[in-house]
Parts: structure tokens; sequence; C-alpha cells
């Protein structure tokens, strides 16, 4: 299943690559094309987040199923997309209608994308590589959030960690409360609203910054 899936997942990279040299981009009809080619110009567009897409899109790469807590209009799910994952769920209180097309594109890409309509604070999640979590960012809120972390194998993701510095202090907090044996630090960055990544002892992206 694994090695089926990641020759799919090269495929439609390959597939895709040409669009992404490409001015007319948007134009391809392929959902990996269309994913690549939007992930890419968002990446460039000034946002509240394009900073990090990059790092969210190469830890996607490394993960088969993707969880997000908070999608909006779509700007990091694109990103976690456009690595093709096997599964994909993400969920708001408020999805935007850009998340229908969204979905459309990762489908037709053979991703299995699934957007849910609830509070992250209560949602039952189902084992996940990956958790980005950009929702509602009450430590309260957070703490709920984070306790779906015996379902995530490899990551945890945290945006706006600089804006909202209480998120950060809730999240060394919540480190030591695992005794420095589950999870770690593995980056931390403070430009554009911040971002922290927490792995899996075991699971770390090389080149930790901590
Ligand atoms: C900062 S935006 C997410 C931005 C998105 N990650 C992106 O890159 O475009 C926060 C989102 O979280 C959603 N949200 C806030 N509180 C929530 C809750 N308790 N449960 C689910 N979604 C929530 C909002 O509706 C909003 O769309």
């Amino acid at each position: 299943m694994k090695r089926a899936h990641d020759l799919t997942r090269a495929l439609c990279l390959l597939i895709a690559a040409p669009q992404r040299r490409g001015a007319g981009a948007m134009s391809n009809k392929t959902g990996a094309g269309w994913l690549i080619n939007r992930y890419e110009h968002l990446k460039q567009e000034p946002s509240d987040i394009n900073e990090h897409l990059e790092i969210l899109h190469k830890l996607a790469m490394e993960c088969d199923s993707i969880t997000e807590f908070g999608v909006r209009s779509g700007v990091s799910t694109t990103a976690l997309l456009a690595s093709f994952p096997v599964r994909y769920t993400g969920y708001d209180l408020k999805p935007l209608p850009e998340i229908k097309t969204i979905q459309e594109m990762a489908r037709l890409s053979g991703v299995d994308a699934e957007f849910v309509v609830e509070d992250t604070g209560s949602a039952m999640i189902a084992q996940t590589d990956m958790l980005f979590i950009d929702s509602d960012h009450t430590c309260d809120h957070f703490l709920k959030e984070l306790r779906q972390a015996p379902m995530v194998e490899r990551y945890i993701v945290v945006h706006d960690t600089t804006t909202f510095p209480e998120l950060a202090e809730t999240c060394y907090a919540w480190l030591d409360t695992q005794l420095g044996y589950h999870w770690r630090m593995n980056f931390r960055f403070h430009n554009n609203n911040g971002l922290m990544v927490l792995a899996r002892i075991g699971n770390q992206l090389k080149g930790s910054n901590q």
C-alpha cells in the first residue's frame, strides 16, 4: 500500500512538474497540477502563513495521513495537499467556499480528502502522521486540541506561536508533561506569526534548530 502510494505521489509530482514553471499554470486541469500551482503561487503571495508553507509541505511529504485544525480558505491546506498524502482530514467551524474546489482537486489527484465542520476542541480524530493546528488560539482550546497527541505518529505543528506567545509557553509546559519521552521540540520559527514543530522522539526532521 505504502509503496504503491509512493509511486502515485511521485507520478503526481512528475506530471505537474512542467506546470510549476509555466506562467499560465493555474489553467492546468489535473488535480495534482492545480494543487501544485496553487501551492507555488501561495508561497509567493504575502499572507499570515506564506513563509511557512515550504516547511509544512516538507513535513507533509514524510506523511501518509494528515489532519488539520483550522482550514479557513485553505492556504496551509493547499501546501499540505500538494504533498499528495493517502488521507487528509481538515476541520473547521466555518470553512470558506474555496475549500470545495480544493477538495475536488485533491480527490482528482487521488487523495482521500475530507473536510469536517466541527469544533476542534471536541473532535475525535483518526490515527494520523501529522496534526497541524491553526484554529482558536486560546490556551484552553489549544490544550483540548493537544489531547489528540496519542493519535499522532510523527508531527504536531502549531501556527501563530509568536503572535500568541502564550501558545508557545503552553507548548513548552505540555512538553514537560511528556517527561521528555514522547515528544520534543524539533523546530521553532519566529517569523510570519511563528511556527513550532513538535516531533515524536525518533521522528524528527533533520536539522532541528532546538
Ligand atoms: C487562522 S484561520 C486558519 C488559517 C488556515 N490554516 C490557512 O492557512 O489559511 C483559523 C480558522 O480556525 C477556525 N476555527 C476557530 N475556532 C475553531 C474551533 N473551535 N473549531 C474549529 N475551527 C475553528 C476558524 O473558522 C478559521 O477558519
